[in-house]
């Protein structure tokens, strides 16, 4: 049957067009993955934590560049849109910033990101986060993005909340981890409401504009 209301997001936001770049602003930027990326992004699986909260093992930088090819692909399927975050001067690569879990009828898709361990404490997720937020909701009209995280990780909880997201309840026993299912926080963001046009000219007081007006009877 037939759907009776438009998709929220349009499906040729990913299938006509090519994966944009997205500036960060102060040296950084978000761009498509590259095949070459493949080494980077097996050092950073090498990382316990990134290891830990993302439940994968890379084990040959061959294994690593194939999976790195699939974020790739993802855009034009409108599957994900995964983006390397990376340094805009020398290219290094200095984590990683997605959508996934892309609903496009509904207009709703879950924020994922890592920062490589040399890159910590310095807010490159947050900002990272934001310029992929503001290109979900200003550009491609994305209506609610979540965030989840495990609730013993407590440095992405800082993350969603520096980055607005607000945290709207625990899943109970939802993330399975390689030591068994974790409680996770669910945190939100919704589309800012436009601002509506003023419903009387902003010249008339709002009492004079909103009340009808009294006409007595002669
Ligand atoms: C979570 C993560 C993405 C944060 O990235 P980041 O760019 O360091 O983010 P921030 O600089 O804003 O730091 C966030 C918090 O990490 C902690 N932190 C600060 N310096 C740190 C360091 N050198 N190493 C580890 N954590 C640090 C602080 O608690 C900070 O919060 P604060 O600003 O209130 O003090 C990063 O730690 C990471 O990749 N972790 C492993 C993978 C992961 O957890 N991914 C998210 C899965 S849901």
């Amino acid at each position: 049957m037939p759907r009776s209301a438009p998709a929220v997001v349009a499906a040729e936001t990913f299938t006509r067009a090519a994966q944009p770049v997205l500036p960060v602003g102060e040296g950084l930027v978000l761009r498509p993955w590259l095949r070459r990326d493949g080494p980077e992004v097996y050092a950073a699986f090498q990382d316990p934590a990134i290891a830990r909260w993302h439940v994968r093992t890379a084990d040959t930088v061959e294994e690593v560049g194939d999976w790195v090819d699939s974020w790739a692909r993802s855009w034009s399927s409108g599957a994900a849109a995964n983006w390397a975050v990376a340094d805009s001067r020398s290219g290094r690569l200095m984590g990683r910033a997605s959508l996934h879990h892309m609903e496009l009828w509904h207009g709703e898709a879950e924020v994922a990101y890592w920062v490589i361990p040399a890159a910590r404490g310095r807010g490159i997720a947050p900002r990272a986060v934001e310029a992929l937020v503001g290109w979900a909701f200003e550009v491609a009209g994305f209506h609610r993005l979540e965030l989840r995280h495990s609730v013993h990780n407590a440095q992405s909880c800082r993350v969603a909340c520096k980055s607005g997201f607000i945290l709207e309840g625990i899943n109970r026993s939802a993330g399975l981890h390689t030591d068994g299912w974790h409680d996770m926080h669910l945190h939100a963001r919704v589309q800012p409401a436009r601002p509506a046009e003023p419903a009387f000219p902003r010249d008339i007081p709002y009492e004079a504009a909103t009340q009808p007006v009294f006409r007595p009877r002669r």
